[in-house]
């Protein structure tokens, strides 16, 4: 591929599994490609499918919320994107093929914008990236080695810190700050 737009394109265009049939738009990204942080996601829902843009509904609003808590900023500070582009009916976990069918892009992704950290926001994306039977609860906040010596880190996906509103020590959400914070701290120091 000659470059991200071309990529950006080809994948626009994208017929390679069946999501491509049901889709409105593709999901392609969001933020800046030339960010340190790079976070990857699951697959777009209801919202990101109308709009083209991932992490825009309401799980996207609270995964916002919480980046802009710790002074990241979502559009200057991250690179965002999923590991499939188009929706998946009644927003059902991406299928294994479908993953695979993505991943020309999602690796082309890595590669252009070449981050020091990923964040693998939940367990869709932990599976995609990560060798682990572990659950989310165990590895999230911890550091693993990544592509091109970045460091790779899951974190909870804010769909599931919806469902859990405490912020309790201790808690999802209480973790997830905990984990935000070691992602900054870990870029000062790169
Ligand atoms: N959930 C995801 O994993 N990605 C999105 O883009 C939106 C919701």
């Amino acid at each position: 591929m000659k470059n991200f737009d071309d990529l950006k394109k080809k994948c626009l265009g994208c017929q390679k599994c069946e999501l491509s049939k049901t889709r409105t738009n593709v999901v392609f990204e969001d933020g800046n490609r030339q960010a340190k942080i790079m976070l990857i996601g699951e697959a777009p829902g209801a919202n990101e499918d109308e709009t083209g843009l991932p992490f825009v509904g309401r799980a996207g609003k609270l995964l916002t919320k919480i980046l802009t808590e710790h002074g990241i900023d979502r559009e200057k500070d991250i690179y965002i994107c999923n590991t499939v582009k188009c929706r998946p009916p009644e927003n059902r976990v991406p299928t294994d093929f479908e993953k695979q069918q993505c991943r020309e892009y999602l690796d082309s992704q890595i590669e252009y914008v070449n981050p020091r950290i990923i964040i693998l926001c939940g367990m869709t994306a932990v599976k995609s990236m990560l060798d682990t039977k572990l659950s989310i609860s165990k590895i999230r906040g911890k550091f693993f080695d990544g592509p091109n010596f970045s460091k790779m880190i899951p974190i909870f996906h804010p769909s599931y810190l919806l469902r859990n509103h405490s912020t309790e020590e201790g808690s999802p959400r209480f973790l997830t700050n905990q984990d935000i914070e070691k992602i900054k701290n870990e870029l000062v120091s790169l």
